[in-house]
């Protein structure tokens, strides 16, 4: 039987860590608010040139993630079939970013895509990317997933809520046909498009002439907004239902696991659904202290840097399990 296995991993950060001290220059908060209600302590944040642009695109984020994941898998440009590219926050409002990736990447035309499942994406693209191997439509796909979040966030005070949460960063994993024991072993995915206006980013508005008026720009309507609350609820019984179906599907249980990689949404979230599935500490990763919430990255800079951490040994079972902007959820159960 053909299985889709991670054979490499990468990720990139910008250089520039922005600490909760900084933002409390910029707007009304402090280090302790947010380290209590999100375990966060520091982002990285790509620096903006003179212009207003920042230092490299998202999609050149993604590329140099990407790099490092070829070299980790030993695969060059010429082996990858498709690119499949996972953002909230594409470069522009189309293309889509795989496209870029394909030029910088000299990928040689070979086919690319994005998927817009916010925090969800990397899980929805790991279902996608075991898919086309399964129907050998591919047979080495290149999953990313990169946000730059920094050029998009309210730093004032109306905009705390959110600003104070999000990190830019790009992870990425190379996804090969095998037919050993490693890989994908089930996925679940699901969405609730009733409460998408609990966190979204409304422009460019799709149905509006022009995309955009003064007022929304005036109004703050260009930034994300979130109802909190509401998020964090949905959140934590979304993961958890998300965890419990995919170890029925694959037949597994909890205490198989060796590794649960949860998007990095925020502490409170991932430590309440750690204590309601009975994981230890222990076997539920966690990097948000100094990257806060990546979005579709946060699972692959996770993954790549609990490989480098020899937090994951062959044969392991992993579980990658998201929430997010949609409403989209689903996990991942993958043998390493
Ligand atoms: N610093 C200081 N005060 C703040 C900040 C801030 N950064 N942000 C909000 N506040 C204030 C509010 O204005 C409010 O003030 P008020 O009482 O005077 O009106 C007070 O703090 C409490 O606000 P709440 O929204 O009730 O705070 P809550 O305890 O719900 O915490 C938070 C807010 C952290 C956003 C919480 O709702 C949460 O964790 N939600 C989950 C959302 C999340 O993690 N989103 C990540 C993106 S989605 C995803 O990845 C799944």
């Amino acid at each position: 039987m053909t299985r889709a296995a991670i054979t490499g991993t990468g990720f990139w950060v910008p250089e520039q860590v922005v600490t909760n001290t900084d933002l409390a220059r910029m707007m009304d908060t402090s280090d302790e608010w947010i380290i209590e209600r999100s375990g966060i302590r520091e982002r990285r944040w790509l620096r903006v040139n003179e212009d207003g642009y920042s230092e490299i695109t998202g999609a050149e984020m993604g590329a140099r993630a990407a790099r490092m994941a070829m070299e980790d898998a030993d695969v060059t440009a010429g082996d990858i079939d498709l690119v499949i590219y996972a953002t909230l926050n594409p470069d522009c409002f189309f293309p889509g970013n795989g496209v870029f990736i394909e030029d910088l990447l000299e990928l040689n035309t070979a086919g690319a895509m994005d998927i817009r499942n916010q925090c969800t994406g990397f899980v929805y693209g790991l279902a996608a990317a075991d898919g086309f191997i399964q129907s050998g439509a591919a047979r080495t796909v290149l999953l990313i997933g990169g946000e730059v979040q920094s050029t998009a966030l309210d730093k004032t005070t109306r905009g705390r809520d959110i600003a104070v949460l999000f990190g830019d960063g790009a992870g990425a994993t190379v996804i090969q046909a095998t037919d050993s024991d490693r890989g994908v072993i089930a996925s679940t995915l699901h969405s609730q498009g009733r409460y998408a206006q609990a966190l979204w980013a409304e422009i460019p508005v799709g149905n509006l002439v022009g995309r955009w008026t003064d007022a929304m720009l005036e109004g703050g309507r260009q930034y994300p907004q979130m109802n909190g609350q509401m998020v964090f609820k949905h959140a934590t019984r979304r993961f958890c239902e998300a965890i419990r179906e995919v170890l029925e599907k694959g037949g597994v249980s909890p205490d198989e696991v060796a590794l649960v990689i949860p998007h990095q949404a925020n502490q409170r979230i991932t430590d309440a659904v750690g204590q309601r599935m009975g994981f230890a500490p222990e076997r539920v990763y966690s990097n948000i202290a100094k990257y806060g919430n990546t979005t579709a990255a946060s699972i692959p800079i996770a993954l790549a840097e609990a490989v480098r951490e020899d937090r994951l040994h062959e044969g392991d079972l992993l579980v990658t399990v998201a929430f997010g902007s949609g409403f989209t959820w689903g996990a991942n159960l993958i043998r390493w």
